[in-house]
């Protein structure tokens, strides 16, 4: 018999190339769909689409056992209304795509789709469970317009999840590393008030999150993709010396953020908002964590950045 299939529509970057690996890794066949092509030697096969329209790639979705798409143009650019706008459509147009292209002969048993707990604004010290409201800055307009994509798809036959990601924490890539640079140089100090909340989360407890969506016929709906311990900013930043060995180092002002952010080409309002979230779906069934504590998580990434 031949492995059940699962394409993973903007699967190339950070987080789909984890997801591709323990798929494979499970004895599933991984399709990426990508806007550039490349050969693979991992076991992966890359098909091209354009991330919005119907194109030859709509065949892959036929008979596929599960579709997970993470397609979006990175929010870590400054916001300006024609980056909001790419980031939007990107996201929105290729849930519409996909959608059109799984309504295909076979449409795929499951679909994950991803989002973010930007949904839910600046969330101050709120503790945000995924029945708390929409928020109403630029980020959490644009998580509904995604989400109201995903959720208004036609699809009876395709069971269907949506992961509200948390900010995720990996070795090679992501954030972490460029935090960890910083902090090394001794710039590892809280950013802004220092009092915003972080709602992180292990790479690793991801990808599982990402694999019961798929095996799992008892998850459906909205889910929190975090850990249960979110952090302020300076608990978080005082973790991260910690396990990079580093000494106290002094706070960032709102003013250096938005400067360095400027700087560096990103948006200020990413390291100043405050995203208090809690993952209770997921702890309601017993999702087995790996890391449920900043340190422990800290202790394994660093030890090898
Ligand atoms: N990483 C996080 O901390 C985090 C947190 C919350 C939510 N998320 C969400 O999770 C998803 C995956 O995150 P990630 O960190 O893996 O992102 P990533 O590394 O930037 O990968 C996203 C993929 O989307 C595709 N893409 C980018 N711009 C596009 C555009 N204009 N049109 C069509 N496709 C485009 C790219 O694939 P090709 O260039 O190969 O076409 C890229 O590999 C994203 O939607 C992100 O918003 C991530």
């Amino acid at each position: 018999m031949s492995a059940k299939r699962i394409v993973i529509a903007g699967g190339s970057g950070f987080i789909g190339t984890a997801l591709a690996r323990e798929f494979i890794r499970r004895g599933y066949g991984v399709t990426v769909l990508t806007r550039r092509p490349r050969p693979r030697y991992d076991g992966v096969r890359e098909v091209a689409w354009d991330g919005a329209k119907a194109g030859d790639w709509v065949t892959e979705l036929n008979g596929a056992e599960a579709l997970i798409n993470l397609t979006g143009k990175s929010i870590n650019c400054p916001h300006t209304p024609e980056n909001l706008r790419e980031i939007t459509e990107s996201r929105v147009h290729s849930v519409r795509a996909l959608a059109a292209a799984a309504n295909f002969a076979q449409p795929p048993r499951v679909w994950v789709q991803a989002s973010a707990t930007g949904f839910y604004g600046d969330t101050k010290n709120n503790l945000c469970a995924e029945t708390a409201l929409n928020g109403s800055d630029a980020l959490a307009k644009i998580c509904r317009d995604w989400e109201n994509a995903f959720t208004t798809a036609n699809l009876p036959q395709t069971r269907k999840v949506t992961l509200r990601i948390g900010f995720v924490l990996g070795r090679e890539s992501g954030a972490l590393p460029v935090l960890a640079k910083l902090t090394k140089f001794f710039l590892g100090g809280a950013v802004g008030g220092g009092k915003q909340y972080i709602s992180w989360i292990h790479l690793a407890d991801l990808v599982q999150m990402f694999v019961a969506a798929v095996e799992q016929e008892k998850l459906v709906g909205i889910f929190n993709a975090v850990a249960p311990n979110a952090l302020t900013n300076a608990e978080f930043m005082s973790e991260l010396r910690r396990a990079l060995h580093r000494p106290w180092s002094p706070p960032a002002p709102e003013f250096a953020v938005w400067l360095g952010s400027k700087l560096m080409g990103s948006e200020a309002s990413l390291a100043l908002v405050s995203q208090r979230c809690a993952p209770k779906r997921f702890r309601e069934m017993n999702f087995p964590f790996q890391f449920t504590e900043l340190a422990a998580a800290l202790k394994d990434l660093c030890a090898k950045i």
